[in-house]
């Protein structure tokens, strides 16, 4: 079965035709940071903008990458696409040209929760000890982890499509602490992968940064804190953002630094959600999973513990079309299907 998956929720166009749920044919993403960049962040009304002007040219580029000649007579099976959650502009485009495609070529439609999506793409590799296992008894129940630029969340998994949301962000998702503190520092946007990058030649115990852990049963995150810290220990304080290093702070130490913090909060997180669980298994996805040192922790934190974690591959990790197929596919055979009244959905499920 091949599923054409589509993917609007913030500043990627992604267009993805995937067979059996797994086997990725065409994955096309159009990044729009270009457009956005300037901003330091994405702004919605260019992004929607955006989406209108590429989405048709994707859908084309997508079926001729895969040799599927339009109208795409029997070499579709299905069009998935997320509604929920993200930029309501954003998903309108997506969500409208899925419904359009659905209706005119007489294919079953069906809505995808992107931060599911975001879980399932750590099956969408080739099998193996880095792609989580397939057969849903093999894996659930586990904890997933979504760290991204929208969301922080963590869910009691029971399968691919059963999540039950029992951690979020009271504040700053972690992808956009990422963002905010690299912008700071001037190092652009997006920023994760550019604190990263910075933070290699850096030593992380410079700055102890506060890590925000409320109670010690919580599971929920906040990451406001922290980019206000990274401000006054690079600039001092009440700077403004465009003063420059205070002497002797040393760009490498602070995103070292501010890296250690928030990989630590994330850590604990995710131990404290297995230990009040009794699991032992672990599924992390978003833009924030492609993290280097992140995954180091978290590697080294499953040999201790003898945890298994799972994450999706590099490519996989920021949004993506290929994701949305794949989750698709689970819903359709389950019997999910959507209808034309599919709406854009920007709020996340609880
Ligand atoms: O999942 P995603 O593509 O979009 C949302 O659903 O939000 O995540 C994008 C986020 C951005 O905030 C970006 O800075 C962050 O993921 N990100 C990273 C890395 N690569 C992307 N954060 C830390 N380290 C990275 N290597
Ligand atoms: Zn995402």
């Amino acid at each position: 079965m091949r599923v054409l998956g589509i993917e609007t929720t913030c500043d990627e166009t992604g267009i993805s035709i995937v067979e059996d749920g797994r086997r990725i044919l065409v994955n096309r993403v159009l990044s729009q940071v270009p457009l956005h960049e300037r901003f330091g962040g994405v702004v919605p009304e260019i992004a929607s903008r955006a989406h209108v002007e590429t989405i048709t040219r994707m859908i084309e580029a997508g079926l001729a990458d895969a040799g599927i000649a339009l109208p795409p007579a029997g070499a579709l099976d299905a069009v998935a696409v997320a509604f929920r959650p993200g930029l309501v502009g954003s998903l309108l485009v997506g969500v409208t040209a899925a419904k359009c495609l659905s209706w005119a070529w007489d294919l079953p439609l069906v809505g995808v929760d992107h931060l599911h999506a975001h879980i399932y793409a750590s099956c969408m590799t080739a099998a193996g000890p880095a792609g989580a296992p397939l057969e849903e008894e093999e894996l659930f129940p586990a904890i997933s982890l979504v760290i991204s630029g929208g969301h922080s969340a963590l869910y009691l998994s029971e399968g691919w499509t059963r999540h039950q949301l029992i951690g979020a962000t009271t504040d700053d998702a972690v992808g956009e602490a990422f963002d905010k503190a690299a912008a700071v520092l001037g190092l652009g946007y997006p920023g994760g992968p550019a604190i990263s990058r910075a933070a290699e030649a850096g030593n992380p115990r410079t700055i102890e940064f506060t890590r925000t852990l409320f109670e010690s049963d919580s599971l929920d995150f906040s990451f406001s804190g922290i980019k206000t810290a990274v401000l006054y220990a690079a600039k001092g304080q009440n700077a403004a953002r465009a003063a420059p290093l205070l002497p002797g702070v040393r760009l490498a130490d602070l995103a070292a630094s501010f890296q250690e913090a928030v990989v630590d909060v994330l850590l604990e997180k995710l131990r404290r959600a297995l230990r009040r669980e009794g699991l032992q298994r672990a599924i992390i996805g978003g833009g924030v999973a492609a993290n280097r040192r992140l995954r180091e922790r978290l590697d080294a934190l499953a040999a201790r513990e003898e945890y298994r974690i799972y994450y999706p591959d590099l490519r996989l990790c920021t949004d993506n079309g290929a994701m949305i197929a794949g989750l698709g596919f689970r819903l359709l055979e389950e019997g999910v299907r959507s209808d034309l009244s599919l709406d854009a959905d920007p709020i996340a499920a609880r």
